[in-house]
């Protein structure tokens, strides 16, 4: 496995392997890796010759400062990990290295995807995604890349950026991995205290209670999302949202028809988590 940190270096990587032919995939990640990035790969080595991983603490799209200050950097063990499953080249690069120094870098703005959920909590978010994700797919140009259904509103936003945008890529969804007791993994897990991770699995407990009732029939929305919601606050979670959404256009829905999805985003002391559920009838 290559560690590259600067753009040169990478295109003249990139490039003797675009030569020799080899299909190229790109797992962009924030770090703190765990199963879930690891899932991702395995996808990533199921559709191209050449895995890549980009490792970046993107600024852009934290709309916190004391976020952005927290979120956990792992780089050594990221690394032993990346390689022990099988990627072939990690991208570190530094701030300076993508962004302009000293001014308001070209930003762009995420398309009606990331209208509501953590579009409307967090922000600016979104716009930071899509900017450093186009950033990462000019560089790379790669023929496939994978993100996870973890994310599933940025899953969506992705989506939809590569179609407005006409990138050449194709999008590869992996699916969210969760903890044997349920709670689906997430770099900001290793913030929890131990307190704090049994008050995170009234998540998903009250995701596949949600998954339960509509498996029985239910389809009202606002029952749904109230019970949720009581199940999250009962287990002191300050929760940011809960909502039920139109799988494609992430916008709202008022009665579960065949599919939807469950997303919920709250804080268990200061570490916000975000997890979802399909929701099929
Ligand atoms: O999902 C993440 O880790 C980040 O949002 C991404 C896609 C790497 C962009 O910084």
């Amino acid at each position: 496995m290559i560690v590259i940190k600067d753009i040169e270096s990478l295109r003249a990587v990139l490039k003797s392997h675009r030569i020799s032919q080899n299909s190229i995939s790109l797992v962009p990640t924030m770090g703190a890796l765990h199963e879930g990035h690891l899932s991702l790969v395995e996808v990533a080595k199921k559709n191209s010759n050449v895995v890549c991983m980009s490792i970046f603490v993107n600024p852009l799209q934290f709309n916190s400062a004391e976020d952005f200050k927290n979120y956990p950097i792992t780089l050594e063990e990221d690394l032993k990990q990346a390689e022990k499953a099988g990627v072939d080249l990690v991208f570190v690069p530094s701030t300076e290295e993508l962004y302009p120094k000293g001014q308001q870098p070209v930003r762009l703005i995420a398309g009606s995807c990331a209208g509501g959920l953590c579009g409307s909590t967090r922000p600016g978010h979104f716009d930071g995604v899509v900017t450093v994700v186009s950033i990462l797919f000019n560089l790379f140009n790669p023929d496939v890349a994978v993100f996870g259904e973890k994310d599933f509103q940025q899953l969506k936003v992705i989506e939809q950026l590569v179609r407005d945008l006409h990138f050449d890529v194709k999008i590869l969804a992996a699916p969210l991995v969760r903890q044997e007791d349920g709670l689906a993994l997430s770099s900001r897990n290793l913030r929890l205290s131990a307190a704090e991770r049994v008050q995170a699995l009234s998540i998903s407990k009250a995701l596949f209670w949600a998954k339960e009732a509509v498996n029985q029939g239910a389809t009202e929305v606002k029952m749904i999302k109230e019970r949720v919601y009581s199940e999250l606050t009962a287990n002191g979670i300050k929760v940011d949202y809960v909502e039920i959404v139109d799988c494609q256009r992430i916008s709202p829905v008022n009665k579960i028809e065949k599919q939807a999805q469950l997303a919920v985003a709250g804080f268990v002391g200061d570490v916000r988590l975000i997890d979802n559920i399909s929701l099929i009838r």
